[in-house]
C-alpha cells in the first residue's frame, strides 16, 4: 500500500472535476502536487483550495492537443526539479454525435486531447521514467473504452487506445507500474464541454451524467486501488453493470446499449 505523504504527484486536468478533486484530497493526505491544465484562472484556485503544510503545489498551464505546450511543462518540470512519483493522466473530452455527423476534425481533436496528449507527454518524460527506482502512471479511462456506446465513437475509441498502449507500456518495464480509473458517469462537467458534430460544445449537463456518482467519491475509490496498485478499478454505480453484461452476455449489451439513452 502506497503512502501519499511526500510523494510528488503530476495531474493533468487538475482545473476542474475529477483531476480537481484528486488533488485536493492528495493535498490532504500530503502530497506535493503539479497541476497542469489549460486554464491557469482554474489551477490557481484548485492551488489555494489545496494549499496545506509542508507540501509544495507547482501550477502549470499546458494544451496537451500542442506538443509545443508539452515541451514547455517538461522543460519548466526540469527547471523546478520535479520528478513525479505518480503521474495521473486524467485530462479528457467527451462527446455527444452519432458517428456520421461527426466532422472529422471532431474524430481528429478527440484522439489529440485524450490520446496523442498522454502518449506525448510520457515520450517527453523519458529520461525521468528510466531513472526512476518506481514511477505509477495511472490512466483515466472510461466504461466508454471497454466497449462502444451510441454517440461516444471518437471518444469511445481515444480510451480504448489508452488501455492498449499502457498496458503494452506495463508490460515492458519493471520499474512502471500502471493503473486504470474505469469511471462510469460521475457528476462534473464532462457534458457541458463535449463535442458535438461541428466541434462545438455541448453546454449542458446530460441527466445520466447529473445522477452519477459524486466526484469526491469518485476520487477517494481511485486513491484506493492506486494506493493498492491495483491495474484496473471500475468507478461508478449501475452503469458499471454494462461492464459486466457486455463480458459474459454481449448480445444483451447489444440489445440494452441501443435502448440507453446516450445522454
Ligand atoms: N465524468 C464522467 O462521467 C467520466 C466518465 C468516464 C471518464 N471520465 C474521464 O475523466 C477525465 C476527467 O473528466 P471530468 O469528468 O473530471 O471532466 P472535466 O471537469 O471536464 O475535466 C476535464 C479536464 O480536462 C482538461 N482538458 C480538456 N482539454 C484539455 C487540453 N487540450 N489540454 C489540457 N487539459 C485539457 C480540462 O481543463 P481545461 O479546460 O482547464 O484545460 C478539465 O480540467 C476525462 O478524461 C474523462 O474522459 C469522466
Amino acid at each position: 500500500m502506497v503512502n501519499y505523504e511526500g510523494k510528488t504527484v503530476l495531474i493533468t486536468g487538475a482545473g476542474s472535476g475529477i483531476g480537481e478533486a484528486l488533488a485536493c484530497q492528495l493535498a490532504k493526505k500530503k502530497a506535493h502536487l503539479l497541476l497542469v491544465g489549460r486554464d491557469a484562472e482554474k489551477l490557481e484556485r484548485v492551488r489555494v483550495k489545496s494549499v496545506g503544510e509542508n507540501i509544495r503545489i507547482w501550477i502549470c498551464p499546458a494544451d496537451l492537443s500542442d506538443t509545443d505546450s508539452i515541451d514547455s511543462l517538461v522543460s519548466f518540470m526540469e527547471t523546478e526539479c520535479i520528478r513525479p512519483d505518480i503521474v495521473i493522466l486524467n485530462a479528457g473530452i467527451s462527446q455527444r454525435a452519432k458517428t456520421l455527423d461527426s466532422d472529422f476534425e471532431v474524430d481528429r481533436r478527440l484522439m489529440d486531447v485524450n490520446y496523442f496528449g498522454s502518449v506525448y507527454l510520457v515520450k517527453k518524460l523519458k529520461k525521468m521514467l528510466l531513472d526512476s527506482e518506481m514511477t505509477h502512471i495511472v490512466v483515466n479511462t472510461s466504461i466508454a473504452g471497454l466497449f462502444g456506446f451510441p454517440m461516444r465513437s471518437a471518444y469511445s475509441a481515444s480510451k480504448h487506445a489508452l488501455f492498449g498502449f499502457f498496458e503494452s507500456m506495463a508490460l515492458e518495464y519493471d520499474n512502471i507500474r500502471v493503473t486504470f480509473l474505469v469511471p462510469g458517469r460521475i457528476r462534473t462537467g464532462i457534458s457541458s464541454s463535449a463535442l458535438l458534430g461541428d466541434g462545438s460544445a455541448y453546454g449542458r449537463m446530460d441527466p445520466g451524467q447529473a445522477a452519477g456518482l459524486s466526484v469526491e467519491e469518485c476520487a477517494s475509490r481511485a486513491l484506493k486501488a492506486i494506493a493498492k496498485g491495483r491495474r484496473k478499478v471500475l468507478i461508478g454505480k449501475s452503469e458499471l453493470l454494462m461492464a459486466y453484461i457486455y463480458k459474459w452476455f454481449p448480445s444483451l449489451y447489444f440489445r440494452l446499449s441501443k435502448r440507453i439513452s446516450a445522454v
